[in-house]
C-alpha cells in the first residue's frame, strides 16, 4: 500500500511518536511506502512531501513538535481544493491518508471522506476538546507544564503576598485550566464553559486573606469570559482559515480588576506556547504510539472515515463524523465538584 501522513493545526507533543509508529509498522510489518506531506493540508494541496523511512524517523519519539511541520490550511477555502487533493492522491498512487490533527484538521478529513477521499484520523490537541475519544495526546504534557508553572508561581506569590493570575491555553474548553488548577492547588479556576463573576473571584481571594493566607493563585483559561462580557481576542487577531480568532488577554484584564477591587498586589503570567513545546510525557508517548499503530492497521482494513480513539484503556475506531460533531467541553457538574477547594 502507498499511504500518506500529515500533521495539521496547532502542534503538540506526541505528533512525532505517531509518525514513528505509523512508519515502523507500515514499512516493517506491511511493506508499505509512506509519503509524509509537509505543513498539514498545505502539503497535500501543493504536493509538498518527503518519503518517510525507518531511517528518517529514527530518534524522533521524545522530540516535541512535528518533523512534518504543521499549518492551519483549509482545502475547502480554495475553489479547487478538493480536486487538488485528488490530484495529489493520484500522482502518488495513494490508497489513503492518515491525518493527525484536532477538530479542524479532522473536520477536513471528514468532509473529504464524504467526497470519497480515503482518510483515517488520529486525534491530537493540547486542548483535549475532541469528541469520541476520552483524551487526546498532547493534553497530558500541556497539563504537566502548566501544573509545574503553577507550583513555581506559588512560591513567589507566597514570598511577596501577591495574587498571581495564570492564563493557560485551551481555546473554548477549560480542561487545561481545570486540571492544572486542581493539580496545582489553585484558589480560583476560571473556564470558558462558565462565565465568571469578578465579585465572586474577589470574594474568594478576600476570604483567603481573612483566613491568614495573603497570596492566591488564579488560573484562567484563555477563553474564560466575565459574565457580562465576551471572549477576549488579541488586538492583532485575525481569524484563521477555520474562522478561529486568537484568544488571549484575560490574564492581564484580571490582573487590573483584582488589584483595583481588592487592593492586593496582583501579577499576570501568560503561559502561551510553552504549553505546546518540548518533549512529550511518557503517557503521551505511549498513547500517541498506540493511536499510530491502530491507524495503520485501520488503513489496511480499509476503515476510511474512521478515527482511532481511546475508550477507557482500549484503542477503538470511531466515526470521524462523531469525533468532530461537537467540541468536548468541561461539564458544569464536573467543575462544581471542585468548588469546595476554591478560596
Ligand atoms: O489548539 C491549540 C492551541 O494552542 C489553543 O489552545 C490556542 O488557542 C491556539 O492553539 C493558539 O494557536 P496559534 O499557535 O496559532 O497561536
Amino acid at each position: 500500500m502507498r499511504i500518506g501522513v500529515l500533521t495539521g493545526g496547532g502542534d503538540c507533543p506526541g505528533l512525532n511518536a505517531v509518525i514513528r509508529a505509523v512508519v515502523r509498522k507500515a514499512i516493517d510489518h506491511y511493506g508499505d511506502a509512506v509519503i509524509g506531506f509537509r505543513d498539514g493540508w498545505r502539503g497535500v494541496l501543493e504536493d509538498y512531501f518527503e518519503e518517510l523511512t525507518i531511517e528518517s524517523t529514527r530518534g524522533i519519539l521524545p522530540r516535541g513538535g512535528t518533523i512534518l511541520g504543521s499549518s492551519r490550511t483549509n482545502p475547502f477555502k480554495r475553489d479547487d481544493g478538493v480536486q487538488r487533493v485528488r490530484d495529489t492522491f493520484a500522482s502518488h498512487n495513494l490508497e489513503g491518508l492518515i491525518a493527525i490533527g484536532g477538530e479542524d484538521t479532522l473536520g477536513v478529513a471528514n468532509r473529504l471522506c464524504q467526497d470519497g477521499v480515503n482518510v483515517i484520523g488520529v486525534p491530537k490537541t493540547i486542548d483535549n476538546d475532541l469528541g469520541a475519544t476520552d483524551v487526546t495526546f498532547g493534553f497530558d504534557t500541556a497539563l504537566q507544564i502548566a501544573s509545574e508553572a503553577i507550583d513555581r508561581l506559588h512560591t513567589t506569590a507566597e514570598s511577596h503576598n501577591r495574587i498571581l493570575v495564570v492564563e493557560v491555553m485551551g481555546r473554548n474548553a477549560g480542561w487545561i485550566a481545570l486540571h492544572s488548577g486542581i493539580a496545582g492547588g489553585a484558589d480560583v479556576i476560571l473556564i470558558p464553559e462558565i462565565p465568571f463573576d469578578i465579585d465572586e473571584v474577589c470574594r474568594l481571594i478576600r476570604r483567603r486573606h481573612s483566613r491568614g493566607r495573603y497570596f492566591s493563585i488564579v488560573v484562567a483559561a484563555e477563553g474564560a469570559t466575565p459574565k457580562e462580557g465576551s471572549a477576549m481576542t488579541l488586538e492583532t487577531a485575525e481569524v484563521d482559515e477555520f474562522g478561529h480568532p486568537r484568544l488571549g488577554g484575560i490574564g492581564q484584564r484580571l490582573e487590573r480588576e483584582i488589584e483595583s477591587r481588592t487592593g492586593f498586589e496582583t501579577r499576570a503570567t501568560v503561559l502561551g506556547h510553552v504549553q505546546r513545546g518540548g518533549t512529550p510525557t511518557a503517557f503521551d508517548r505511549v498513547l500517541a504510539t498506540r493511536l499510530g499503530l491502530a491507524a495503520i492497521d485501520a488503513a489496511h482494513e480499509r476503515q476510511w472515515g474512521m478515527m482511532t480513539a481511546l475508550h477507557a484503556t482500549e484503542i477503538k475506531l470511531v466515526a470521524l463524523t462523531d469525533a468532530v460533531a461537537e467540541e468536548r467541553r468541561v461539564p458544569v457538574e464536573e467543575y462544581e465538584r471542585y468548588g469546595v477547594l476554591f478560596g
